[in-house]
């Protein structure tokens, strides 16, 4: 396995290949210069960075784990509504044993790593804190998008346990979507960037309009390949995309990167459709 910079170097790299990419910067040297520079693990104790041992050296999961542990932790904090009923709801895939495979800060602190530039420390680590907000906040947002598809779907199950319209009714469940989206935007207003905000509603409007598109589609509709991509793509991969550019505009990057973290997970779309 690469390490994580290396790993999403590489679907950066797919991605810009793609037929509706922009152009890689002519100068791919400089691209290689700057990736590999300016990947380094989050550490700043050079002594811990020095007992990383060869195995975690080789897994990008390992940089982020103590990372996504704590986004973990502090999504529970997060979800604490006045109301005991709605914050057992809400934080029902936030318990221990119910986070599931953690793909979207996973995903995203990895795109951080990949793109942060080191220019000073203290910097670096403003930002750094301001990625794992973005962690959060998209984990929210796909919680809640996954509890609002149960109900509409009248699924059971979820994440191999009871779904929580199984566990609470609907009601309550739908609440509980609504109450963790409005968590994840006070926490995105919180960022004081607009352009953030506008990016994660654009993902939360992807999701209704994949979900519709999902419940209204004709039998021709079936058929078309390029509707159902349209609308897989709306309803699983544009939060991750609108948020791994928010990433990019937090760290401050270029157009140019903003453009192509976000479009790293039109590699990931296709590559889960194969
Ligand atoms: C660096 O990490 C080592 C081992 O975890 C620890 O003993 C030491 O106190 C740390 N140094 C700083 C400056 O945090
Ligand atoms: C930033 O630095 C402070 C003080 O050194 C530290 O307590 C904090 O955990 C750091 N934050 C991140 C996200 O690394
Ligand atoms: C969802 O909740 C409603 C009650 O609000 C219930 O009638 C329905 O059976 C539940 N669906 C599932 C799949 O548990």
């Amino acid at each position: 396995m690469l390490p994580g910079c290396l790993l999403l170097t590489g679907l950066l790299r797919s991605a810009s290949t793609a037929s509706s990419a922009p152009r890689m910067p002519k100068n791919m040297g400089s691209w290689d210069k700057f990736t590999s520079s300016s990947c380094y693990s989050h550490s700043n104790n050079a002594s811990s960075k020095a007992r990383l041992t060869a195995k975690e050296q080789l897994d990008p999961l390992a940089l982020i784990k103590d990372e996504v542990s704590e986004v973990t932790d502090r999504l529970r904090s997060m979800v604490v509504a006045e109301v005991p009923e709605l914050t057992s709801a809400a934080g029902y895939f936030f318990s221990a044993g119910a986070e599931g495979k953690r793909t979207c800060p996973t995903v995203l602190l990895l795109m951080a790593s990949a793109i942060s530039m080191k220019i000073s420390d203290g910097l670096e680590n403003r930002s750094r804190a301001r990625h794992m907000r973005v962690a959060e906040i998209t984990e929210m947002i796909h919680i809640s998008s996954l509890i609002h598809d149960d109900v509409l779907d009248d699924a059971d199950t979820r994440r191999g346990m009871d779904s929580l319209n199984f566990t609470v009714g609907k009601k309550l469940a739908v609440l509980a979507g609504d109450f963790l989206l409005f968590r994840a935007f006070s926490a995105a207003v919180s960022l004081d960037n607009t352009e953030v905000v506008s990016l994660l509603a654009t993902a939360v409007n992807n999701l209704v309009t994949g979900e519709l598109m999902q419940m209204s589609i004709t039998p021709a509709q079936r058929c078309s390949m390029d509707y159902y991509l349209q609308k897989t793509y709306y309803k699983t991969a544009a939060l991750i995309s609108n948020s791994c550019k928010a990433i990019a505009v937090i760290t401050g990057q270029t157009a140019e990167i903003q453009a192509l973290a976000y479009q790293h997970n039109s590699f990931t779309r296709q590559s889960l459709l194969v």
